[in-house]
């Protein structure tokens, strides 16, 4: 408990403050008072935006020339900077391209305004001045468009230099002011910017906690990471040890901490609304804290990014954290059931059978298949003690899925087309790209055992599959959907609005899929579906 506590703090660190202040303005962008200001130019526009109009002439022309000179064509992302020498209420005005205004979407105005926001704070602006981009473009409502341009923008400019010298908060914004349309619905653009908001504190709860070392994201600090997220947010929660994992049954769990020194914690997060729920979710999200492989220890290489594998888990984290302040009624639950996975001379062995809580046997073949073992007592202790309509899980799951799919694109699998669809939904709106995994029945032969009920790995091809059909076995007659974000996770390189590192994936796609599902017509009249 002591480790427990001197660990404290992770929830409200970052996540928790996004440092930066945001606010709504109805100022034009030509009279703004700010270090700088965005302006957005479309590719293939002949003629400049009103805007962009009154800000050159304030300037004497020198903004046109200078996007003349550059070849400024407008494609996404591009960006163009003109110093004003005091001529105008900004120093800096920055362009960013938006592409033709036929094709502009949402997720292009999160790329623009994260590329715009992240220069002006590489010229040192701290007070940047951003409009609703999107002016024009056919079938984009003002209140999307604030919604995309802030979260690009927040999400942009997350960084994390906890344990560098030389701080990155030295060039940050302290201030972003969204500069709504003249016209439009001004409470639709507030509620845009509030939803994006809490969408990007909630990636980046996500993304701290992913880029935080093994050593201090222990199971121990997830629990706390909980508890804190739970007296903050006003939520229900419940942290089982091992002795009450053990007497739940969660042998599966169990078995994968067996190698550990570190203590093994299950946390049950709960958003119960004030409003009757629409719908009860059940969210699981893979809480490896470091995955070695256990005794079938992975490759140096292999074992590399490893302390990612709780992405899943602090994208669940992220979610509920935020969800309150939606005050959406829809019952929520978030699962983890976390440890990490070692190697030592007590480590389950390839063979061993473990007994999940829902009574099947499980010969462990392969014990760097871990993750799908703590998500079957998950989904089993989901459907025994919580019963809900839905349930979602999202892992870091395997590796065949990023092969199969690259680092851009998750994995969906799901026992329900309904479900399926409307997680792909969410992913669409969210701007982070999923893709279905069919499960093939046939498969399941792969899954057989000598001694148990199953094993937990089947053959190399196919593997992403496999282990979807592994974990439907646990599912049963719930509908349930399956998220392997092991490619799109964590980034090698610089995404347009994440940095290297973790990507909180799956973040935003969970919130907007749980917020449809509160807005939704109960499936059956009368209320929502019971079953038992
Ligand atoms: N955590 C890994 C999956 C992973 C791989 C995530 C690469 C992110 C990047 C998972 O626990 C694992 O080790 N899966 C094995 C399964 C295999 C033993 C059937 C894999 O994919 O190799
Ligand atoms: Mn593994
Ligand atoms: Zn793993």
């Amino acid at each position: 408990m002591a480790a427990m506590r001197a660990r404290a703090g992770l929830a409200a660190r970052r996540g928790g403050e996004i440092v930066m202040k945001v606010e709504v303005s109805g100022e034009a962008p030509a009279a703004v008072r700010a270090d700088a200001v965005a302006l957005g130019r479309y590719a293939g526009d002949d003629r400049a935006s009103a805007d962009m109009r009154a800000i050159d002439q304030a300037l004497g022309g020198l903004l046109g020339q200078a996007l003349a000179d550059q070849r400024f064509e407008g494609r996404v992302a591009e960006l163009a900077d003109v110093h004003t020498g005091d001529r105008l209420g900004v120093r800096r005005v920055v362009v960013v391209g938006l592409g033709p205004r036929g094709a502009c979407t949402p997720e292009i105005l999160r790329r623009a305004a994260s590329a715009a926001a992240r220069r002006a704070r590489d010229l040192g602006a701290r007070h940047l001045a951003l409009p609703v981009l999107g002016d024009g473009a056919p079938r984009l409502a003002p209140g999307a468009r604030a919604q995309a341009v802030t979260e690009g923008a927040l999400l942009g400019l997350y960084t994390f230099d906890r344990y560098k010298a030389r701080k990155d908060g030295d060039r940050a914004l302290a201030t972003l002011t969204v500069l709504a349309p003249a016209a439009g619905d001004r409470a639709a653009v507030r509620d845009g910017v509030r939803h994006a908001e809490l969408a990007a504190e909630a990636t980046a709860l996500a993304r701290d906690l992913i880029n935080e070392p093994a050593n201090t994201v222990t199971a121990s600090a997830l629990a706390e990471t909980a508890r804190e997220i739970a007296r903050e947010a006003g939520l229900r929660v419940r942290l089982l040890d091992r002795d009450e994992c053990e007497r739940m049954g969660m042998g599966a769990f169990l078995g994968v901490n067996r190698g550990s020194t570190e203590p093994p914690w299950f946390i049950h997060l709960a958003y119960v609304p004030r409003r009757p729920a629409r719908r009860r979710i059940a969210l699981v999200g893979k809480g490896i804290t470091f995955d070695s492989g256990g005794l079938d220890l992975k490759t140096a290489e292999g074992m590399e990014r490893m302390k990612g594998d709780m992405s899943g888990a602090a994208a669940v984290l992220g979610v509920l954290k935020v969800l309150p302040r939606f005050g959406a009624p829809v019952e929520v639950h978030g699962l983890v059931a976390a440890t990490d996975n070692m190697p030592s001379g007590s480590a389950t062995k390839p063979g061993d059978v473990l007994r999940a809580m829902n009574g099947k046997t499980i010969e462990v073949n392969n014990t760097d298949a871990e993750g799908r073992l703590t998500l079957a007592d998950a989904i089993a202790y989901a459907r025994q003690e919580i019963k809900p309509d839905e349930v979602v899980d999202i892992a870091t799951l395997t590796g065949a899925c990023a092969i199969a799919l690259g680092s851009l694109c998750a994995g969906v699998m799901s026992n329900d087309p309904g479900l399926q669809a409307r997680v792909l939904a969410a992913g669409e709106r969210a701007g982070e790209r999923l893709w279905p995994l069919p499960l093939v029945d046939e498969y399941r032969d792969g899954l057989k055992s000598e001694v148990a009920d199953l094993r937990n790995t089947g053959p190399r091809p196919g593997g992403a599959i496999t282990a979807g059909i592994f974990i439907r076995e646990f599912a049963g007659d719930t509908p349930w959907a399956h998220l392997d974000i092991a490619g799109a996770a964590f980034t090698d390189k610089d995404l347009p609005y994440a940095p290297k590192g973790g990507v909180g994936f799956g973040t935003r796609t969970l919130l907007a899929y749980v917020l449809a599902a509160a807005e939704a017509r109960a499936a059956r009249p009368g209320g929502r579906r019971r079953r038992r």
